[in-house]
């Protein structure tokens, strides 16, 4: 075969360097192709044409080099070293030949390596490669995360955020993950809060901006109790939103702990923040006033600069996607809505219970809740389960899909693991620092009174004629339990047990 390149090309590393390369780039051609044509994203492809055989084909490329280098040193061996590199004579037409393919190769592989990394960038950023390539893992967040208002804000713009550092800060603990992924070291659930998540101001407040916030909000809510009849009642609360702006005189509100000229430093003597017996507040004029709980006592030792923490949105809003909703208020939300019907005696209560019985697998759990649910009416009440059976399956659908949608057993993810610290119903929330059990020096106390961060409009038992007051009906508590729900917590009753 007569050689028309450099003979220092014609060695098996060199050659063996020139296949794995072209086969890789012609893979990488043909699965662009596939991706293009694709009718649904495939995100393991994306890890093989951007991360795996990109690699393969610089190794390739490498050999080339390293192939050709050693037989340079091989030609070399017993004649002069004038000459260390190859000599390079455009006039010979084996040199030109090899000039040529360098150089349109080069120029080819600059461009596809530039294109290359930009989709692996874009790849690697995107909502899919963060939502399941790590299926399992992160399967609780991603579902919850599609089912939240936030399910059109890709997961950087809450995780990394705009800027270089923050990009290759996050790539670098991303390496960490990937390689705790694939040999199993991830602890389950996932540790929250999150030790290095960016701060509020340079995520969240690039969508919100805290100075439009001087409004009231109004949730309507229907509750049902775990009585036979399933009894509703109904709550209108008007939420004081507002807070940060100056400009327009609003200074009170929930977001004034967000007005820029407030600064809230607490100490958490807990890993997820939910224990905090001591709280700062400086003022605009620069009034320092420190509460302490009289309940949790906070040895001196912990009140350090590094265990303090700056107040921002993640302390409330510290689900604001990957929100794990509670039994009671799921179930309450589907009857009130009708997907359950609130006429199937119980029906309250044993969804709870089904919910909550605690599963080693979502299969056993699916199976178990459809078992409990039938079973139930079967045996209590044999002539509904015959008469209403396609009412009865689809709350056993309903409670199913709420399971789904809010319950991890593989990675032990719930709403017992992850409390989410708007309210203080189900879990300690806002009642961590307003439990009226944190004074100050000179007596004052962080409110818990009921009017300050919404007012109670009204509040309707079943049918009976409902309370009505603009400025705040007296709260009634459900079910008569005295006056404990002025002196315990609402989540010492309602919170995880
Ligand atoms: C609206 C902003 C936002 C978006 C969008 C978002 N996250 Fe999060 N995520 C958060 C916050 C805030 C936390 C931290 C909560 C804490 O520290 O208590 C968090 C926590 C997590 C955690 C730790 C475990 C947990 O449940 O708290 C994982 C894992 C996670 N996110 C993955 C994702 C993935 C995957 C996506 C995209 C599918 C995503 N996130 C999208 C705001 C967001
Ligand atoms: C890329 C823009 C973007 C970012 C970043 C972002 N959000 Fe949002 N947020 C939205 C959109 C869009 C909505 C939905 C508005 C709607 O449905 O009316 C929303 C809704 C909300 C709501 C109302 C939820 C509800 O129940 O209706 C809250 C609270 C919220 N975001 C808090 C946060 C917090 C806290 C962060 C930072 C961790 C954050 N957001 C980051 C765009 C963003
Ligand atoms: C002291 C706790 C607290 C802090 C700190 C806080 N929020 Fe809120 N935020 C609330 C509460 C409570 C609501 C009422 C929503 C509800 O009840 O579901 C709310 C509502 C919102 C809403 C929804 C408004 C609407 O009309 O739907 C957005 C958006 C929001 N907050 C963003 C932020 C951002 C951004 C920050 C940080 C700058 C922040 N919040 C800081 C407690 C807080
Ligand atoms: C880390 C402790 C802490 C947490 C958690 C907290 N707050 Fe506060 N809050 C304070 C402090 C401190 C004050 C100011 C008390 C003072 O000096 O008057 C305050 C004041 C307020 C005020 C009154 C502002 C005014 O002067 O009108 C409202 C409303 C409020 N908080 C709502 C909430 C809500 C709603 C939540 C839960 C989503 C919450 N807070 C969680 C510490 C906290
Ligand atoms: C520091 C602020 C704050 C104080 C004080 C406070 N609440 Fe609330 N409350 C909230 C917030 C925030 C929510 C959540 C609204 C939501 O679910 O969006 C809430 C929700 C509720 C709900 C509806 C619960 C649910 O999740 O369905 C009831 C009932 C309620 N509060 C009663 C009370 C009573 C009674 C008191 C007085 C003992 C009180 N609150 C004091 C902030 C407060
Ligand atoms: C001593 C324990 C206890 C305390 C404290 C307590 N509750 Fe309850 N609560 C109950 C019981 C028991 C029920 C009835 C549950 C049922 O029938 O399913 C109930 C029912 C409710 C319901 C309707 C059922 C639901 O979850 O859908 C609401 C709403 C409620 N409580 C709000 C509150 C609020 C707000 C506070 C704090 C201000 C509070 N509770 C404090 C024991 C308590």
């Amino acid at each position: 075969m007569r050689k028309r390149l450099p003979s220092s090309f014609y060695n098996p590393i060199t050659i063996a360097g020139a296949a794995i390369a072209s086969i890789s780039f012609g893979l990488i051609l043909f699965l662009m192709l596939l991706e293009t044509l694709a009718t649904e994203p495939k995100p393991y492809m994306g890890i093989i044409t951007f991360i795996i055989l990109p690699g393969f084909l610089i190794i390739g490329l490498l050999l080339i080099a390293f192939g050709i280098y050693r037989e340079h040193r091989f030609d070399l061996k017993g004649k002069h070293r004038e000459h260390i590199l190859p000599k390079l004579d455009l006039n010979d037409p084996k040199h030109r030949r090899a000039f040529i393919i360098f150089s349109v190769g080069t120029i080819l592989l600059l461009v596809f390596s530039a294109f290359g990394s930009y989709e692996a960038y874009e790849f690697t950023d995107s909502v899919q490669f963060c939502g399941t390539i790590c299926h399992k893992v992160m399967n609780p967040e991603y579902t919850a995360y599609q089912n939240s208002p936030h399910a059109h804000v890709a997961c950087v713009k809450c995780h990394i955020g705009p800027g270089a550092g923050w990009f290759v800060r996050s790539k670098i603990s991303g390496s960490y993950q990937v390689y705790s992924v694939l040999f199993n070291k991830y602890p389950r659930p996932i540790p929250t809060p999150i030790k290095n998540l960016r701060p509020a101001k340079e995520t969240c407040e690039q969508c919100h901006w805290p100075n439009a916030f001087y409004y009231k909000m109004e949730k309507q809510k229907t509750y049902y109790l775990s009585d036979e009849k399933n009894s509703e009642m109904k709550l209108t609360l008007s939420i004081n939103i507002g807070g940060g702006n100056q400009a327009t005189g609003v200074t009170s509100g929930i977001h004034w702990h967000m007005n820029i000229a407030n600064q809230i430093t607490y100490i958490a003597t807990d890993r997820a923040r939910q224990v905090i017996p001591w709280v700062q507040v400086k003022s605009k004029d620069g009034k320092v006033t420190v509460y302490r709980s009289t309940d949790e006592k906070i040895p001196q030792s912990m009140i350090t600069k590094d265990n303090m923490r700056v107040m921002d949105c993640i302390d409330c809003h510290n689900r604001p996607t990957h929100i794990y909703h509670p039994p009671s208020p799921a179930v309450n939300d589907a009857m009130a809505s009708g997907l359950i019907n609130p006429d199937l005696p119980y029906i309250k209560s044993i969804s709870v219970q089904a919910l909550e019985a605690g599963y080693t697998t979502k299969d056993i759990a699916l199976d178990s809740i459809k078992y409990a649910i039938e079973e139930f009416y079967n045996l209590n009440y044999p002539d509904i389960a015959s008469k209403d059976k396609n009412q009865i399956e689809q709350a056993v659908q309903q409670v199913q899909k709420i399971y789904s949608l809010n319950y991890f057993p593989e990675m032990n993810v719930s709403w017992k693991k992850f409390p989410n610290n708007i309210g203080h119903l189900y879990s300690p929330g806002c009642f961590r620092c307003h439990d009226g059990k944190h004074v100050s020096k000179d007596g004052k106390v962080i409110s818990k009174s009921c009017n300050i961060c919404h007012t109670i409009f009204s509040e309707q038992f079943g049918n009976q004629k409902p309370e009505l007051s603009l400025t705040g009906v007296k709260y009634q508590h459900p079910i008569d339990i005295g006056d404990s729900w002025k002196e315990m917590e609402c989540s010492d009753c309602h919170g995880p047990k």
